[in-house]
């Protein structure tokens, strides 16, 4: 039995949907901890491609159960869509295979519409460049003490009573501070309600149930999404999401206990990419041969919206600050292939703020946005990676330059990934079978 956590170690979009697919594998229980569908990943399973947003991936496994826990917030319509998506499919999902948390949070519509108001009248240097999903004003509801829960649209005169508080003052926050169309109690209402009896089969108790699986011997994977760099306490604030990413937050998301937790398995992209505004030590602009190399051939494009991310070189200050925050006890390092054919490759050991050196990402902004990357130089290999099937197969370069990220972090890669396919991956150490 083993309850094992994976995170994003750098600003999202590490491939955490392939690992934990993978790592789904093991696992009996499937939870997601915090975040909305401001995530996004697509697998292809059996030539067909899927799309998650909200439910766990471990849905397309016939005996897996998928949790939301409470520290994820939900847009029942984009949920019950991808229900419905996956439905098409053939895949009926029932309410033996999915769980959601009673004390979840529900993205309104009024949310969505703040957040794009909201980024739409700041000006340029000041955006988020949000996903627009409506995460932000959602969680600032929640902290608020304000928030609708999935509980309380399980109750429909609670529901009505909340809502009803809220809607005056987002319509008029939508109107007079935004000039944005405001919304309608009524269409919420009607359609609120048939969220409500679609969903009511899947809603429970998430801590209970986890505590029982725990206690019952079941292997559980809590999956993280985003990245520990747009954590809302640790990350490069404010161009974070609203969420704690880190592993603690596992415990928080799903009502489990810390000293249940075995393994923290931090994804670490073999580059570093970023998606949205915000400090980005090892970029190389748009335009520079190695960026656009990396955002090319990595296929670097959001899943969510389809942005082009921004692309760089590895920083070992960043994974550094990842392995403090979330006790990585392993690394899964992806789209090692990506850096095949490079004749020299760079990681960045630490920063230069100004004159001073630093080892971490300094919590000032404006020092964060000041920050020059130090640099060493590795060699590269021109083999592709895509047929390697074993770590021993990898070129010698290639294993040199894990080796070097293993020294700077002190965290050995527990798996590495070569490619997008199940097949493209060297399990080095499985962490579900215990040390
Ligand atoms: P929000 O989560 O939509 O509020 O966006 C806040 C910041 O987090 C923006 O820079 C987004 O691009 C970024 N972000 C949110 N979700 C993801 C994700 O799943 N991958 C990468 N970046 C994300």
């Amino acid at each position: 039995m083993a309850s094992v956590v994976v995170v994003g170690t750098q600003w999202g979009d590490e491939g955490k949907g392939k690992i934990v697919d993978l790592l789904t594998r093991y696992a009996d229980f499937v939870v997601r901890f915090q975040g909305g569908n401001n995530a996004g990943h697509t697998l292809v399973v059996d030539g067909k491609q899927y799309i998650f947003h909200i439910i766990p991936s471990g849905i397309l496994y016939e005996d897996k159960t998928c949790v939301i826990g409470n520290g994820v917030i939900i847009d029942p319509g984009v949920l019950l869509k991808e229900m419905a998506s996956l439905a098409e499919k053939g895949l009926t999902v029932t309410p033996g295979k999915m769980l959601i948390s009673s004390n979840a949070h529900l993205i309104m519509p009024y949310h969505q519409r703040l957040d794009v108001a909201r980024e739409n009248a700041l000006s340029k240097d000041k955006k988020i460049g949000t996903t627009g999903r409506g995460i932000g004003p959602c969680y600032v509801d929640k902290v608020g003490r304000v928030g609708v829960k999935v509980g309380d649209l399980m109750d429909p005169s609670l529901f009505k009573e909340k809502l009803e508080a809220a809607i005056d003052e987002k319509n008029f926050v939508l109107k007079k501070q935004f000039n944005a169309e405001p919304v309608d109690l009524a269409a919420i209402t009607d359609e609120f309600t048939r969220y409500a009896e679609q969903l009511a089969p899947f809603v429970g108790n998430v801590s209970v149930t986890l505590d029982k699986a725990r206690k019952a011997g079941q292997n559980i994977l809590f999956e993280g999404a985003q990245g520990t760099q747009l954590d809302i306490d640790h990350g490069t604030y404010p161009f974070v999401t609203s969420s704690n990413t880190i592993a603690g937050n596992a415990c928080i998301g799903s009502g489990f206990g810390p000293s249940h937790i075995d393994e923290v398995i931090g994804i670490l992209k073999a580059y570093t990419t970023r998606v949205g505004e915000g400090p980005f030590p090892t970029e190389l602009p748009e335009g520079d041969a190695i960026g656009d190399t990396l955002q090319q051939k990595g296929h670097e494009y959001g899943a969510t919206t389809g942005r082009r991310r921004r692309c760089g070189w590895f920083d070992g200050v960043v994974a550094n600050d990842a392995v403090r925050l979330n006790g990585l006890t392993g690394f899964a390092v992806t789209k090692l292939d990506v850096l095949s054919g490079m004749k020299k490759i760079k990681l960045a050991t630490q920063y230069d703020v100004e004159g001073t050196p630093y080892e971490y990402m300094p919590e000032n902004i404006r020092l964060a946005r000041a920050a020059k990357p130090v640099y060493e130089e590795v060699d590269g290999w021109s083999d592709e990676l895509t047929d390697v099937r074993s770590y021993d197969d990898l070129p010698q370069e290639a294993k040199s330059y894990l080796k070097r990220v293993e020294d700077l972090t002190g965290i050995a890669p527990a798996i590495v990934s070569v490619g997008p396919g199940r097949e493209q991956t060297l399990m080095l150490r499985n962490p579900f079978e215990k040390k």
